[in-house]
């Protein structure tokens, strides 16, 4: 029975891939990297796909950083190295690109025809660690500012020094990844370039959960001091904030829905709330929300 429900499933899904994608796109390994020691939580080379784009988008870059949330102790981080989000050991040959990295107009009429290049998420702190020391007893290497770069300079070299327009996007912990690398993506690339920066559900609020604790500041504080992430956050927001709050504060686009998950479970916990009454909760939520959009709305003017 089990079996038949995961063949229906995998025959469902291949169906729905090859109606609307078809496109996969192969990965490469920036093995120059390793030399740099940018690499990915146990050692080995960075990766990234490249889809290459024609026509009116030949000199167009669209980076989207990939996610899958963060590691915030040696324990997770070990258990983390041996999956796709640790190792590039791990990770497909061939990603579907689907989306804003669909290469069909009638899906993605901005993009389709842009050089879409999907970067590979195996550091375990939005690539922003850098720890020059590595335990011999793990092998943990906390690298993701080095993979960053690493993976920009190749890309530059690819072409991506002649962009007319290049946009940094990224969803949950890549959405963050691309906040917190968007002035540097934007000192990377030439002047004349068109450069913008979009966040998927990378906003990820400062606040107690609702059981009361502080979850996301101790949860960020772990990561930013084991990755080392301090020096690599944005100067501008660590002269005012300590680095956990970086991580946690900013904002250009929000998913509400991913903002209300957030508050319903406290990270990592199965949802038992069931008592509460729901409206209640989103007013509370809406609240909150507004306490925090509100100033930085009078900023922007
Ligand atoms: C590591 O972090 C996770 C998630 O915050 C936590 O559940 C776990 O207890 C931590 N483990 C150790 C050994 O600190």
């Amino acid at each position: 029975m089990f079996k038949l429900k995961q063949w229906l499933i995998y025959l469902v899904c291949s169906l729905v891939i090859m109606n609307t994608e078809g496109l996969f796109v192969n990965i490469t390994f920036v093995r120059n990297a390793v030399a740099k020691g940018a690499v990915c939580l146990d050692g080995s080379p960075p990766a990234y796909h490249l889809d290459r784009g024609s026509g009116t988008g030949i000199n167009s870059w669209l980076i989207q950083l990939e996610g899958g949330g963060w590691c915030n102790n040696v324990t997770n981080c070990v258990s983390r190295m041996h999956t796709r989000l640790g190792s590039s050991k791990k990770m497909v040959e061939n990603l579907a690109f689907s989306a804003i990295l669909s290469n069909k107009k009638q899906y993605n009429p901005d993009f389709y025809n842009w050089n879409r290049v999907k970067v590979r998420y195996c550091d375990g702190a939005s690539f922003t660690g850098d720890v020059e020391a590595v335990n011999p007893a793990t092998n943990l290497h906390f690298r993701g500012a080095r993979v960053w770069l690493a993976v920009m300079q190749e890309l530059l070299a690819k072409g991506m020094i002649n962009a007319e327009n290049a946009v940094l996007s990224g969803c949950s912990a890549g959405g963050l990844a691309s906040l917190m690398h968007c002035d540097s993506f934007r000192a990377l690339l030439p002047m004349g370039t068109k450069v913008k920066c979009l966040s998927d559900a990378g906003f990820f609020l400062n606040t107690r959960d609702v059981s009361g604790v502080q979850y996301i500041k101790t949860y960020f504080e772990d990561v930013v001091t084991l990755h080392g992430s301090a020096k690599n956050l944005p100067r501008s927001c660590t002269s005012r904030l300590t680095p956990a709050m970086v991580e946690s504060i900013h904002v250009i686009i929000i998913k509400p829905f991913f903002v209300s998950l957030q508050y319903f479970y406290p990270y990592n916990q199965s949802p038992k709330i069931c008592s509460v009454s729901f409206r209640n909760m989103w007013l509370a939520r809406l609240e909150l929300l507004c306490s925090f959009l509100m100033p930085l709305m009078t900023l922007g003017r």
